[in-house]
Parts: C-alpha cells; sequence; structure tokens
C-alpha cells in the first residue's frame, strides 16, 4: 500500500480552514495530500465534494496517484476507527446517535499528519490517517488471505489424481496446512497421505483448521456397513455423485474422509467437480442452468430421531452471478412441490446436470489406502462409491466437517502471522 501523507493547505485566498456553514459552499476546506511533504509536484486535493445531496456533504480525496474517491460523510462517522472498541475491536459508534443530514464544521490536519473531522452535531471529532484512506476507497473490499481462485476441472485435468499432502506436515508445519488448505480450496479436492493411527488422527488434522461442524450424524461419523443403517452410506450400495446434508439450511463445508480400511470387493471412491458441471451446463444449456439457480426444491432427511428440511436451489449464485454452491443429492430430494407451470421445465433441467454427472469426462475415479484421507469442500464437489462386497472384507471411512467460514478463518490467521 502507498503510504500518503495527509496535510491540510488552503488556498492563499481563502486563509486557515474555515468553519464549513450548514448547506456552506464545496470547496471551502481544502486538502492536500502527498507522498512527500517537501515535494510540491506529487500534490493532490481533499476538498469537499461538489457532489452534494441535498443537506448533506461529503469529502473528495485526490490521492498524490492521481485517483480521486468520494467518502460519505456517513460512511466517515460509521467506519472512523475511534467508534470502535479498542480492544474488541467490534464497533462501539452508535449510527442512530448522529442526524441524518450530516454537516462538517471544520477539519484539519494536526501535527501527527491525521485528518481531523468537527462536526456540527454534538459528538467527538473523528480522525483518519491517510494510510486507512488510502486502504478504505469506497467499494474496496478488505484484502483477504481466504480468497482462492477456484481452478475447474475434469479428469484429464488431473492425470495424477487429486493433489497429495503429507499429513505430518500439515500437522506441524503451518507453512503446509496453509499449502494443504490453498490447494483443497483450488481445486475443491486434495488426499492427504500417511495418517499415522486411527479415527482421532485425521480428526487432529480437521481440528488443525477449526471446530468441527456437527450434525445429526455426530461431530464425526463412521462409514461402515451397519446393520440397523439410516442412511444409504451406511450399506454396502453404491452410492451416485452427490453432495452431503443438502437438507441443512447450510450444508457443511468441507468435508473428510479417513480410510480406515477398504480391503473389501469394489468400494472404489469418484469425484467430480461441480462448479465445472455447472459451468458447462451454463455455457450449452443456459436456460436450465437459470432454471436451477432459480427454483428452489425440497430437500429432507429423517428417521427416528429427527426431520430435517429445507427448500433451496440446485445451484446457488453469489451477488457477481459466480457460481458459489452446488446441492445435489437425488437421494434427499423430497417430492416435488413446484406448480405444475413449472415442473417440468424443472425436471428438464435438472435431469441435464444430472447427465453431466454421469458423464466420465468429469469423473476421477481411484481407490483410497488405509491412511489416507480425502479433503473437499462439499459445497462445490460432488462424491460417491461403487459398491462393494461386504462378504470379502471390510470398509471403513471416518467423517467428518468444518465448515467454509472456520476454514476462511484459518487461512486469515495463518496469514496473519
Ligand atoms: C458419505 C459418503 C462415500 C464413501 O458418507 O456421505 O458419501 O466412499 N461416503 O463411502
Ligand atoms: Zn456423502
Amino acid at each position: 500500500m502507498k503510504t500518503v501523507e495527509i496535510y491540510i493547505a488552503v488556498r492563499a485566498s481563502e486563509g486557515r480552514p474555515r468553519p464549513v456553514a450548514p448547506g456552506g459552499a464545496p470547496g471551502v476546506a481544502r486538502f492536500v495530500c502527498k507522498t512527500n511533504p517537501s515535494e510540491p509536484s506529487t500534490m493532490a486535493s481533499v476538498r469537499l465534494s461538489s457532489a452534494q445531496p441535498a443537506g448533506t456533504q461529503s469529502l473528495a480525496i485526490a490521492f498524490s496517484d492521481g485517483s480521486e474517491a468520494v467518502y460519505s460523510l456517513m460512511w466517515l462517522l460509521d467506519s472512523c476507527p475511534e467508534g470502535f472498541h479498542p480492544q474488541t475491536g467490534e464497533r462501539a459508534f452508535d449510527l442512530l446517535s448522529v442526524p441524518d443530514a450530516l454537516l462538517l464544521r471544520c477539519a484539519d490536519i494536526l501535527s501527527d499528519g491525521r485528518l481531523e473531522l468537527q462536526w456540527e452535531h454534538e459528538g467527538p471529532a473523528s480522525h483518519f490517517s491517510a494510510d486507512w484512506l488510502a486502504a478504505h476507497r469506497p467499494g474496496t473490499p478488505r484484502a483477504d488471505a481466504a480468497i482462492v481462485t477456484h481452478r475447474y476441472w475434469r479428469a484429464a485435468d488431473l492425470p495424477d489424481g487429486a493433489p497429495r499432502h503429507d499429513a505430518r506436515a500439515i500437522l506441524n508445519d503451518d507453512a503446509a496446512l496453509m499449502a494443504w488448505l490453498v490447494d483443497t480450496k483450488k481445486h475443491g479436492l486434495t488426499i492427504v497421505h500417511d495418517i499415522e493411527g486411527k479415527g482421532e488422527a485425521s480428526m487432529a488434522i480437521a481440528r488443525r483448521i477449526g471446530f468441527l461442524r456437527e450434525t445429526n450424524f455426530g461431530q464425526t461419523f463412521e462409514v461402515i456397513n451397519k446393520a440397523d443403517p439410516n442412511n444409504l452410506a451406511y450399506t454396502s450400495l453404491a452410492l451416485a455423485l452427490h453432495t452431503d446434508l443438502t437438507n441443512q439450511e447450510t450444508p457443511p463445508g468441507y468435508q473428510f474422509l479417513h480410510c480406515i480400511t477398504n480391503d473389501a470387493e469394489g468400494g472404489g471412491s469418484v469425484f467430480a467437480d461441480g462448479f465445472a458441471m455447472a459451468q458447462v451446463l451454463r455455457d450449452s444449456d443456459p436456460q436450465a442452468f437459470e432454471t436451477l439457480a432459480r427454483t428452489r426444491i425440497p430437500c429432507r432427511f429423517f428417521d427416528r430421531e429427527c426431520d430435517i428440511r429445507t427448500h433451496q436451489p440446485v445451484i446457488t449464485l453469489d451477488a457477481t452471478g459466480a457460481i458459489q454452491e452446488i446441492r445435489f443429492n437425488a437421494h434427499l430430494v423430497d417430492i416435488i412441490d413446484l406448480p405444475i407451470a413449472s415442473v417440468d421445465a424443472w425436471y428438464r433441467a435438472y435431469r441435464a446436470f444430472m447427465r453431466l454427472t454421469r458423464d466420465p469426462a468429469f469423473r476421477l475415479s481411484f481407490r483410497m489406502a488405509a491412511g489416507e484421507m480425502t479433503a473437499f469442500d462439499n459445497r462445490r464437489i460432488l462424491h460417491g462409491r461403487e459398491a462393494f462386497n461386504p462378504a470379502t472384507g471390510n470398509r471403513h471411512l471416518h467423517g467428518c466437517y468444518v465448515d467454509r467460514v472456520e476454514y476462511d478463518s484459518r487461512m486469515r490467521m495463518l496469514d496473519r502471522t
């Protein structure tokens, strides 16, 4: 970040900065920013913006790199670092303690270089460093170490399989942990190898990231062939590609499946990038894509102890229209309750997406070995398995989840150190 120093300079004709009367003329107070006060050529101004909504004022700040930003006075008051608790960092400022129409009384540059704004309403002055103003130009999102560009993939893009990371390195080395988190977010899927020990060992790796997400299946779960299953995963049947717990208001973010034993016949794993498939649908059949993104459908899981339901779309987009989440689990789709006018269009779209999940070009198939763990974004990557024959041996996976927000928090904390 470029360091910009702000100091006040008033044109000779204006004298010292004087109070700006209510409704006062724009340009009365004038500030100058420059990277080096002894170099007048780098000067740029800070002035009252000429585009003032009636009864209000805003500040236009021209930075020494030639850019200019207009700051809303309400935003300045609400964002002023002094309005935040010094220890907790939470906002303590009460937005309704100031009038609707804000007016500046005067602005000054203090000897420490900070901009001071005094207000017509009763209340403390606000102070801003030039660096802070430069870093918080309106509309600038905060820098975020958790942002990783997704690399969409098909099977052919991963000729060596999913990227592999060493368990001991992840457990003992923060840089290795960060590298794994970045890779898992980028591709949506990685394999952790050489996990020593059974269930608790993989949980320790997941806990390196954050809290485990508890669900109705517990904080961790055993994927084994059970005598009295409440979930198809707990049988020896094949599982078509799916994401887990689409019936939850927010399905679990990252999923970890640690292979304890896999010596039965069958039981191979399959993964596919739901974002890549959704993008293909968007390009090839935009109407189907829109239908899946716009239509909320009912999803439900129920057993003897719970009945958890939600209505959500198969494809969720973020505010920019980017694909943010895939919810795809044919086993958990409840009886479709769409009106007759839209039901067939939805089935056409859903079947088009489902057909893509069967296309081998998207499917990465491999056999998990004991001591390996797949780590994947359950809201992006679809996973499944072949049927296995429990008469020929055992198959046992130990699973848990960590939500996306916890995951992102760990990335930011690792970046902070
Ligand atoms: C699950 C699941 C996959 C497998 O438990 O949700 O999809 O390989 N398991 O058994
Ligand atoms: Zn699953």
